[in-house]
């Protein structure tokens, strides 16, 4: 059983394939964190622990000596008002206003696999659940703090439910997913920032004593930051060395922090952004936080993203879709923008035929009045000026043209010049008289009310149920501001964050249920929510606005830390680029866009024959390796962040196939011997690679390299693998 308990130490060990975690009970029925790291055998560990008298450390109630202080503790899920002055995972308000809290532990349970959480996406399937019920004695509150194994990917699964036992309301006002102590500092933390069309940039900086993290505030992840961190020893490598790694199974406002204290040990937490959060907790109600997913491993990066990875692509969401090659969509934003009607979308449809294309998505602009930005969102009822015969004729042309049909959606928005907004304007976030922000010249629905989320129900039913719509591209293009809900009483005002998205993710949770058939695609101004929580419902995310190949490298590969790459998707858009105005070769294009759900976002009428026989290639390429893109192991061979170029591989689990690619950012005058030294083969087998039509060892290929050949700006090589014996 991967979950111990030694009752002679009152000991914990938590042990998956390669990692152990143990923590144990301490005077008082404190929780002591011992360990976290590499697995090792049941010894007792509580050896560890030095009690030493510490000025201005207080001693806690009944402490033997002067030496017990919880601000010294290692500690599992700490609190606020019992001496540990470092950050606590709970904190709470009793009705006369105390703040008072003292967690000891309870009881245990050891379970089979993993209740789900109610509300919440989760990962499913766990080898075992071990759930610690911590009790506060003098108010009655009890936390179930919660570990969920998943043995073989290295991952365990934390999440925490309050439960008020008080006999009276209380507030939580702070309630985080995990908190771990690590006794040490010599570390450094890794996060990935970014704005709209450029997100997720590699971030890697030594803690310092003090408070350090990432959070959003934005009520979405957010293009700025996403949510995942690692601490990672300073000499770590994508190939060597440690990583204790966390990320959250939400899409809202988080906080991720490292915190170093002077004794020079580190608070790991993440959880829901205790900022503008509050949520009132009636007697016998729980709270349930989000699902933090955690990994440590000492083989580099790169393994701590395989293990994320495989966490994701087996654990996570209840999708049929997951799993199986994505269609190659063509998606027209980038080819009409808004300015399309029949006849043009005809056009666009008809060209399309047998470029090996399986999926058409008709973007932005089809309802309401909808010509620009400024008005419709909230009205999804078809654009009869541009589509007199609704979407049936889109739909039909599709058909005939041997491709399915997708369409784009922006639920969770209201545009102040649309009917839905003139219905019932206090059905957006803001409040009535005070002058409210606008972003993209929108207003964001409350979702915090019941009623929106009834009437996004329908509507949406309404044409998924009457239409054959096969895609759905879900869009959210402005955060949160004006934090106000019509809908809620003012002690509940702080909760309007957190229940959005929990009416969210019921709506997604409806969808997924009632069109089972149907793939949603995320994206927010790009890949401004590209998360865990929306990956649960949706397979797949737009990566970002930025189409250009070139930028794609670090944004894709930044996403890669924490997320598959088949959740990213990835198009050829044209050249020159929108965003760039960069001119990158059709090969490199795709290339990078065939590292994860591939498709098009150009003007198929603007191709010559050269370019439709190019993409009747790409696409016949795609459907050989999307496999390996689904089901491989992915590996990050050189950095965009470092060097001139930028590398990666997919290899199938059983190591018959491969694929990799290296781009070349700017060209160099005196062209070095550069090498490109593969992954994850065999190294006893001997591998064809098509593009050299040549034959080679594994080993030769790990170890020794391939010779890269001279390449100027922005071209790239591709190599593509296949085990002989
Ligand atoms: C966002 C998306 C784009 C496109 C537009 C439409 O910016 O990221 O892909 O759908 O909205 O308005």
């Amino acid at each position: 059983m991967p979950i111990t308990y030694v009752p002679e130490t009152r000991t914990f060990f938590l042990d998956t394939e390669n990692t152990s975690l143990v923590f144990g009970l301490y005077d008082h029925d404190y929780i002591h964190s011992q360990y976290w790291g590499r697995r090792i055998h049941h010894a007792d560990l509580s050896r560890l622990l030095r009690v030493c008298a510490s000025g201005f450390s207080p001693n806690y109630p009944g402490a033997p000596d002067r030496e017990h202080s919880l601000d010294l503790l290692p500690t599992e899920y700490p609190v606020y008002g019992g001496g540990d002055y470092r950050s606590p995972a709970l904190q709470v308000e009793f009705p006369d206003g105390s703040r008072l809290l003292d967690l000891k532990y309870k009881s245990h349970a050891i379970l089979d696999g993993k209740p789900a959480l109610p509300g919440l996406p989760h990962l499913d399937g766990a080898d075992c659940t071990l759930e610690l019920t911590l009790c506060d004695e003098y108010s009655g509150l009890e936390a179930v703090v919660c570990y969920s194994l998943f043995e073989k990917q290295d991952v365990i699964a934390r999440s925490a439910r309050i439960l008020n036992k008080t006999g009276a309301p209380l507030t939580v006002t702070r309630a985080l997913s995990a908190s771990v102590d690590l006794p040490r500092a010599d570390l450094e933390m890794i996060g990935l920032y970014g704005t709209h069309i450029r997100e997720r940039q590699l971030d890697r900086t030594p803690l310092r004593h003090g408070i350090q993290s990432v959070e959003s505030r934005r009520g979405a992840s957010s293009h700025q930051h996403n949510p995942f961190a690692a601490l990672a020893a300073k000499d770590t490598t994508e190939q060597a060395g440690e990583v204790y790694a966390a990320t959250l199974i939400y899409s809202g406002n988080f906080v991720i922090s490292a915190e170093v204290d002077c004794f020079n040990s580190t608070r790991f937490q993440l959880g829901i952004n205790p900022f503008d959060f509050s949520w009132r907790l009636e007697p016998d109600e729980a709270f349930v936080t989000p699902e933090a997913v955690l990994t440590y491993t000492d083989r580099g990066l790169n393994r701590m993203s395989q293990n994320f990875h495989n966490v994701f692509k087996h654990h996570l969401g209840h999708t049929e879709i997951r799993n199986k090659p994505r269609p190659i969509v063509i998606n027209n934003w980038e080819a009409t923008y808004f300015d399309f009607d029949e006849e043009k979308l005809f056009g666009i449809i008809d060209c399309c035929k047998g470029l090996g294309i399986d999926t058409f998505v008709l973007d932005d602009g089809w309802f309401g009045q909808r010509n620009n930005d400024c008005c419709s969102l909230g009205d999804w009822v078809v654009n009869t000026g541009k589509l007199p015969r609704g979407l049936d004729s889109i739909i039909e042309r599709c058909e005939q043209n041997g491709l399915s049909f997708g369409l784009w959606f922006e639920p969770e928005m209201v545009s102040e010049d649309s009917d839905l907004y003139r219905a019932h304007p206090d059905w957006a976030i803001h409040k009535e008289g005070r002058p409210f922000c606008t972003g993209r010249s929108q207003l964001v629905l409350d979702l915090a009310n019941p009623a929106v989320l009834e009437y996004l129900k329908k509507a949406l039913s309404a044409i998924l149920g009457s239409h054959r719509i096969s895609y759905v591209k879900w869009d959210m293009n402005r955060h949160i501001t004006d934090a106000y809900s019509a809908a809620l009483p003012a002690c509940r005002q702080p909760e309007i964050y957190h229940r959005y998205m929990l009416n969210l993710y019921a709506l997604l949770d409806f969808l997924n249920r009632e069109f089972p058939h149907v793939t949603i695609e995320g994206c927010s101004g790009g890949g401004g929510r590209f998360d865990a929580g929306m990956l649960y419902y949706m397979p797949q995310t737009w990566t970002s606005d930025d189409s250009d190949a070139i930028e794609r490298l670090k944004i894709q590969y930044g996403t890669s830390l924490v997320y598959p790459p088949q959740c990213m998707t990835a198009h050829i858009s044209a050249s020159p680029n929108h965003q760039m105005n960069r001119v990158t070769p059709y090969v490199t294009r795709a290339r990078v866009a065939m590292s994860a759900s591939f498709g098009y976002e150009l003007n198929p009428l603007h191709l010559t024959d050269e370019e439709r026989a190019e993409i009747r290639n790409q696409t016949a390429l795609y459907k050989r390796i999307a496999p390996l893109v689904v089901e491989g192991d992915f590996y990050r061979l050189i950095s965009p962040f470092e060097a001139d170029g930028c590398a990666w591989m997919f290899v199938s689990p059983d190591r018959r196939r491969a694929f990799a690619i290296y781009v070349q950012k700017l060209s160099k005058p005196a062209w070095p011997q550069d090498r490109l030294r593969l992954q994850g083969l065999d190294p006893d087998a001997r591998y064809r690679i098509e593009e050299l039509d040549g034959v080679f060892y594994g080993d030769e290929l790990m170890y020794a390299g391939l010779a890269l050949p001279r390449l100027f700006d922005f071209e790239s090589v591709s190599y593509t693998l296949e085990r002989l014996d």
